[in-house]
């Protein structure tokens, strides 16, 4: 089994250019379903929720070539309307290809994405508003069959959550329509921003209002594109909560600042000294951190439930109490457990944890339970005392490329083994 042995305690310096993100590259990916053309898409990072799109493409027929980070899809051969389980289990987000291939083929046959190890993530919202634009969706012994008879038809549709997933869902369905579609209380994450763009510069005509509406006129056709995946602010909050941990100094490259407002506040509050201009971040610790205050996950533009992990094993060094409320997941600190066996002082109660900072983390051998959570192991691993070794890694590198060698770039001694 691989894992990631970690001798920590060195501060963390350097630089280094943030990965494409990989929540904007998947949508990107099953959006490519819907054009008759070859689609260009720069900066994909390489990862293996990123390949696991892949294969979904090349298994409805779609041509797949990589080269570096460009990925060159020609959806003009799509023969097929189903994903199989396996593939489906693969990841989550493999949910956004029912959108797509629907706007495509008008069906579509796949079971519910993988249940997740950060709460139930139920797809309700999904298939209520495909229903809504005139999708049939029959549960046939967790198969879900779905097909419009008389096509994707424009309509109006308020999610009673901002769901990211749905939102995008809703845009992948109706970006090929008859009639408009106004989606009220959608998410406003910056990856739906770069899914629209990615549809408009196919032909599509979607309005990002700003208010939580988006609106989408429906286009006959789409043609092919050259698009560029916007950076992950998620990997670049990992990288800032890593620079606050050990006290280090590191300038992110290649990263969009005006995406990271809240979890930026969050470090220069506690004493970092943060310098934000143009596409790049610098983070420089000034000592031990103070308590970190005000991280309430939140929906966009709210702080981000994705980096609640890695900031809270910097959280467990800070000077003073911190506390953390996960709102959006119901089950979002299996972290903790982790961080407690470095010597971490946090108590959960419900969607509140509560953290005491300890003046230092030791090593120890843990276990990643989901892709932030092991991230923020790795942190913690980062800024401790010792050895820290972390099994299951195959959940970091879902989300984060070449996770080892960009953190040993920046001074950290890590390096992936295998029994
Ligand atoms: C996306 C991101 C994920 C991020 C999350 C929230 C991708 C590939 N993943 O996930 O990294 O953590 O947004 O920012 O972009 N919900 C329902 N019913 C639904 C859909 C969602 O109840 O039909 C609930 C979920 O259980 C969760 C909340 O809504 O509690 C947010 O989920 P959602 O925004 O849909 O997240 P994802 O799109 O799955």
């Amino acid at each position: 089994m691989e894992h990631f042995i970690i001798n920590g305690g060195k501060a963390l310096s350097g630089k280094i250019r943030v990965q494409g993100s990989k929540n904007g590259a998947l949508p990107v990916l099953a959006a490519a379903v819907l054009v008759k053309g070859q689609c260009i898409i720069h900066n994909c990072p390489y990862l293996t929720d990123v390949d696991a799109a892949v294969e979904i493409l090349k298994y409805l027929g779609c041509t797949v070539k990589r080269e570096s980070s460009t990925l060159t899809i020609d959806s003009g051969t799509i023969n097929r309307y189903d994903i199989p389980e396996v593939l489906m289990r693969e990841m989550r987000s493999s949910i956004v290809f029912m959108g797509s291939v629907l706007g495509r083929t008008g069906k579509a046959r796949m079971c519910a994405p993988g249940g997740c190890e950060i709460g139930l993530r139920p797809i309700d919202l999904h298939l209520s508003s495909l229903e809504t634009l005139g999708v049939c969706i029959t549960n046939r012994m967790g198969v879900l069959e779905c097909e419009a008879p008389n096509g994707i038809i424009g309509a109006e549709i308020t999610l009673s959550f901002p769901s990211v997933g749905a939102t995008e869902n809703i845009m992948l369905a109706s970006a090929v329509s008859k009639g408009t579609t106004t989606v009220t209380n959608a998410a406003r994450e910056p990856e739906i921003d770069c899914l629209a763009d990615f549809l408009n510069s196919c032909g599509a005509d979607i309005h990002i209002c700003g208010d939580g509406r988006v609106v989408i006129n429906g286009v006959s056709s789409l043609h092919g594109t050259e698009h560029t995946v916007l950076p992950d602010r998620i990997a670049a909050a990992t990288f800032v909560s890593a620079a606050a941990a050990t006290n280090g100094d590191i300038l992110l490259q290649s990263v969009r600042p005006e995406h990271l407002k809240t979890v930026l506040s969050v470090f220069s509050d506690a004493g970092s000294e943060i310098e934000a201009y143009g596409d790049t971040i610098r983070i420089k610790g000034r000592g031990r951190l103070r308590m970190l205050r005000g991280v309430r996950t939140m929906p966009y533009p709210g702080f981000p439930t994705d980096a609640q992990a890695p900031v809270m094993a910097a959280a467990c060094l800070a000077d003073g109490t911190s506390i953390i409320v996960e709102n959006i997941f119901e089950s979002r600190f299996k972290h903790a457990p982790g961080l407690i066996k470095m010597g971490a002082k946090i108590k959960i109660e419900d969607r509140v944890a509560v953290i005491d900072g300890v003046e230092r983390l030791y090593g120890a051998r843990v276990e990643a339970t989901d892709l932030r959570g092991g991230s923020a192991l790795a942190v913690a691993g980062f800024a401790a005392q010792g050895t820290t070794r972390i099994y299951n890694i195959h959940h970091i590198d879902r989300g984060y490329e070449k996770f080892e060698n960009s953190f040993a770039s920046l001074g950290a001694d890590i390096i992936r083994k295998s029994d």
